[in-house]
């Protein structure tokens, strides 16, 4: 085994408390997180895992303007139900802090002053920003919207593009729009503090490349994920200066008299928001929080989704060494996304099940935190981009958790129940070769966490849970009791198969922490630490000593796809059915097709292809546009009611194609002979429909 270092400080990135967590999230920063630190904490190692709300930047400015409600009212919503969702799923944070607290804004205040005083990190500029005329303020970040530079994606922000993940700044959209007034904004002078990270490049080229830090070897960089080191190496050639303030009222003054009615941008101030939660858990618990950041054995590991990779791998880092006294991060195991169904989450289409939505639609299933952490577990995006489906939820679940995990562990203890009351028997093996494959199992186990491959390590688990089934399975104590109630082979089995689940309680804790609760209830035992377990079954010891007397056996998961009990898939299957119903709803709502007309009522038609020679407006018509139409043979006058989705000089020269026996109608004073025939979509809008290649006019459409 590799020597594991003792102390950490553990971070997972800071939510905006400006809207619901969902399953994306949890699946991205959290729940490895959590997975992380429990192993850890098992294994008998110093760890404080910090987290908290981000509750400055643009994102909870507009979320506030948007449900007419004070920025404060928002950061407190979102806060409390976010924190409550964390903690309803396990997540065992040593603190979910705010950055809205009083010591967060100092904190953010002195690391700024600190910078400054040792001066060379910053430079004043004046510089032309986007400003909403209308709205009378600047346009920074998320308040205004355009086409990515980068990959064309249609409603990127002015500070970063959610579909490419590049970084951006707002000078560099196409066709930018103010998210306020929906209108182009106008450029206007005004003086921000830029922290110069272009002459942090050449060390963090090593940093990201080789793991050094002034020669020195801080990480071994092969640890890292090649999409986080591949997505920083494609930023470190191109590294500018950043603006680290803004023109707002909502988020951190800048304690600087010269800089007045600024505050800092989010992302300068959010990062340092893990410093200040990790001393407000050191206030709150009596420890020294400067050891955990600055002591050259304390690891640093952030955990992420992968849109905040540059700020976690690039401008963080950069931050913490210009300030000095700070560790960098050993680590930055960034997952990429998980989608849902096969599309992104999405708030405005309802697409996705946000936490507390899923905690209250299965309130009645049973162990439904953990279920839906083994799911996420099994599909986590760890390396690609994944998908949550609900079918395969049903299949984890059922097939792994109910058929693997929970029937191995029920068979042992109802058999140990009715063949010993209950007590462990006596085994007169010196080690079992079933236990030996355990052990090399729980070794694999152990490399896959400290890898960051949690859905690998999952499956070790699972593989351990096989052995077991096959073993007692091979075994059958069942048959041999029938007629040797007494038989040594008996107990052996199960004294085996009993430190299996003793083993289990504690491999399954870090991923399925209520299952390992219940199943230590069940054992009747406190739980174990993962580091006596291995200590224990190093020194063929036993993890549930004979004697000991364990409970009656409980349900750990019921199986969904039950055709006795259908009320769990009852509550996929209404899951299932409020994304058709989007579906549904989403698709054009066509007009069904008209009454069947025989060929002749066609041929009454004459329709012939035409072309556009003039077009004006006619007066007091918003609607209506006076054409005049070439047919070949002759020329014609036509009123159409196209005015609102084509303009007069746009119509010249068009083919088109005309029904020219109509019958003719006087519009607005004007005689019309004809009509021009158009498409209409679902939202009125209208198309011409012309020839598709230049065809001449007055020919007949048959
Ligand atoms: O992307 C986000 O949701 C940010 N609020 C993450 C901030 S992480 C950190 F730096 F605080
Ligand atoms: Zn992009």
């Amino acid at each position: 085994m590799p020597t594991i270092p003792n102390k950490y400080l553990v971070t997972s990135a800071l939510p905006y408390a400006n809207g619901a967590l969902h399953l994306g999230h949890f699946a991205g920063a959290y729940l490895p997180g959590d997975i992380y630190v429990r192993f850890l904490r098992s294994m008998g190692k110093d760890v404080v895992w910090v987290c908290g709300s981000d509750e400055h930047g643009a994102s909870i400015t507009i979320r506030a303007k948007k449900e007419g409600i004070e920025p404060q009212q928002i950061i407190d919503k979102y806060h409390e139900l976010n924190k409550d969702s964390f903690e309803k799923l396990g997540m065992s944070f040593d603190i979910y802090h705010r950055t809205s607290a009083k010591l967060h804004h100092e904190t953010a205040q002195e690391f700024f002053l600190h910078m400054q005083e040792k001066g060379g990190e910053f430079e004043v500029k004046e510089s032309e920003q986007y400003y909403d005329e209308e709205f009378d303020q600047f346009l920074a970040d998320r308040y205004i919207k355009g086409t990515c530079p980068k990959c064309s994606h249609d409603a990127a922000y002015g500070d970063q593009c959610e579909n490419c993940g590049s970084d951006l700044s707002p000078t560099e959209l196409i066709n930018p729009v103010s998210t306020l007034s929906e209108k182009t904004p106008s450029l206007r002078k005004t003086k921000h503090w830029f922290f110069k990270l272009d002459k942090h490049s050449d060390w963090l080229k090593d940093f990201i490349s080789k793991g050094t830090i002034d020669g020195k070897q801080h990480h071994d960089p092969k640890k890292w994920k090649k999409h986080v080191t591949g997505q920083c190496l494609s930023w470190l050639d191109d590294l500018r200066p950043r603006a680290i303030t803004r023109d707002l009222s909502w988020g951190i003054p800048v304690p600087l008299p010269e800089a007045e009615g600024k505050v800092f941008y989010v992302w300068f101030d959010a990062p340092i928001g893990y410093i200040s939660a990790t001393k407000q858990w050191a206030k709150d618990n009596g420890k020294d929080w400067e050891s955990y950041w600055k002591n050259e054995d304390s690891q640093l590991v952030h955990f992420i989704g992968k849109d905040n990779i540059v700020f976690h791998c690039i401008v963080f880092p950069a931050m913490l060494k210009a300030h000095g006294d700070y560790n960098l991060p050993v680590n930055v195991p960034a997952n990429q996304f998980l989608n849902f169904e096969g599309e992104k989450f999405s708030k405005s289409r309802n697409w996705g099940i946000e936490i507390h939505q899923y905690l209250e639609d299965f309130a009645s299933f049973e162990n439904k935190e953990d279920a839906l952490r083994y799911a996420l577990i099994r599909n986590m995006p760890e390396n690609k981009d994944s998908d949550f489906k609900w079918d395969e939820f049903v299949e984890f679940h059922d097939n792994e958790l109910v058929n693997n995990l929970g029937n191995f562990i029920n068979r042992v203890v109802v058999l140990t129940n009715k063949y010993y009351e209950g007590v462990v028997p006596e085994s007169d093996q010196k080690e079992a070769q079933v236990i030996t494959d355990v052990k090399e199992v729980m070794a694999q186990y152990e490399n896959d966490i400290l890898d960051f491959s949690f859905r690998s390590a999952v499956l070790k688990v699972m593989e351990i849970s096989s052995l077991g089934n096959t073993y007692l399975q091979d075994v059958s104590p069942w048959s041999i009791y029938k007629t040797e109630p007494d038989s040594q082979e008996v107990k052996n089995c199960l004294y085996n198969c009993l430190q299996i689940v003793g083993i289990l309680a504690s491999v399954v804790e870090p991923f399925l922490p209520f299952s390992a609760k219940k199943i230590n209830n069940i054992l009747q035992r406190e739980e174990m630490p993962l580091a006596d377990v291995i200590a224990k079954i190093s020194a063929q010891e036993a993890v549930l000593p004979t004697g000991h007397k364990i409970g009656e056996p409980q349900l750990l998961f019921a199986k969904i796809n039950d055709t006795k009990d259908t009320s769990r898939m009852d509550l996929i299957k209404r899951e299932k059915g409020k994304l058709l119903e989007i579906i549904e709803q989403s698709k054009p709502k066509q007009e069904a097709i008209k009454d069947t007309i025989s060929f002749d009522d066609f041929t009454k038609m004459d329709i012939r292809t035409a072309k556009i020679l003039t077009a004006k407006k006619v007066e007091k018509a918003d609607k209506l546009l006076e054409l005049t139409v070439d047919l070949g043979i002759e020329k014609r006058t036509v009123v159409s009611g196209i005015a609102k989705h084509y303009k007069p000089e746009e119509l010249i020269g068009k083919e088109v194609l005309l029904l020219a026996n109509l019958a003719p109608r006087k519009i607005r004073g004007v005689e019309s002979k004809g009509m021009i025939l158009m498409a209409e979509n679902e939202q009125g809008e209208l198309c011409l429909v012309s020839p598709n290649k230049p065809f001449g006019t007055g020919w007949v459409v048959r």
